[in-house]
């Protein structure tokens, strides 16, 4: 299977579904607090997704039991929302993938539990920084390697690894399409993007060592081999003639 360019059409179906899937992260902002459950917090996004005629792309998938992603402190990915307790200092992640009218939108982004310590920000706000980098490379005729490569060129210079063992992808018709977006890479490696393509960037970035490892009770949840910290944001990114458009980006954070 070769990367598909999206039609006008299709573009507008993954455009709105987009936006549901970041309207979702932005609804779920208010149940972010010590105490409650990443279970509860499933379930409200699952009945916000429901509501507005769409449907969690997670719930199902290869197995995978709920509607959003629940990654906390040193979890890098794939955490299973249930009966953890969020607690004051936690940072967490929150990852979202609608499917409106058969359409997929693919975004996450970091919560701050409580008071969070100076570390764990500047953790997360570099992590968000390696995420506007990489969509900043999303232009036709540049190489795909070349996201990856300003990612870790960035979180390298402070003192941080990226996560090389979960890449992003193409998104849109299907949950995970071609090509794979790796968030190392060499300069001008890999294809060349064109006009219509659509894919997701989404960093992680670790604290400590680059390694995950997958818990081998549930085989999601990937946690750093350390224990250190991890950060994650996610965007759906088209590519167009003249700059890169963050589909999931609905407060214009990220305008190029
Ligand atoms: N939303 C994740 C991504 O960005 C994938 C989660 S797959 C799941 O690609 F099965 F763990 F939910
Ligand atoms: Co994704
Ligand atoms: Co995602």
């Amino acid at each position: 299977m070769a990367i598909t360019i999206k039609t006008a059409e299709q573009i507008e179906g993954i455009r709105k579904s987009s936006i549901l899937a970041a309207e979702t992260l932005k609804y779920l902002a208010q149940f972010v607090k010590p105490g409650i459950t990443t279970g509860y917090i499933d379930q409200k996004c699952e009945e916000y997704i429901k509501d507005h005629g769409a449907a969690a792309a997670t719930k199902g998938y290869n197995g995978y039991p709920a509607s959003c992603c629940t990654s906390v402190n040193d979890v890098i990915c794939h955490g299973i929302p249930g009966k953890y307790e969020l607690r004051n200092g936690d940072i967490l992640n929150i990852d979202v993938t609608t499917i409106l009218d058969g359409y997929f939108g693919d975004t996450c982004k970091m919560y701050e539990v409580g008071t969070v310590s100076d570390y764990a920000k500047k953790l997360m706000q570099v992590t968000k920084e390696c995420l506007r980098v990489g969509i900043a490379q999303c232009y036709p005729g540049n190489h795909l390697g070349n996201i990856g490569y300003e990612i870790n060129k960035l979180a390298v210079s402070h003192g941080y690894s990226t996560v090389y063992e979960f890449c992003g992808h193409g998104v849109g018709l299907r949950f995970h399409e071609e090509p794979e977006v790796p968030h190392v890479a060499a300069k001008n490696s890999g294809p060349v993007l064109k006009e219509g393509m659509i894919f997701t960037v989404e960093p992680m970035i670790n604290a400590g060592k680059a390694r995950a490892k997958v818990d081998r009770r549930d085989g999601w949840t990937a946690r750093t081999i350390d224990g250190k910290l991890s950060a994650q944001y996610e965007h759906t990114v088209l590519v167009t003639a003249t700059k890169p458009i963050a589909l999931t980006d609905i407060d214009g954070e990220f305008v190029f």
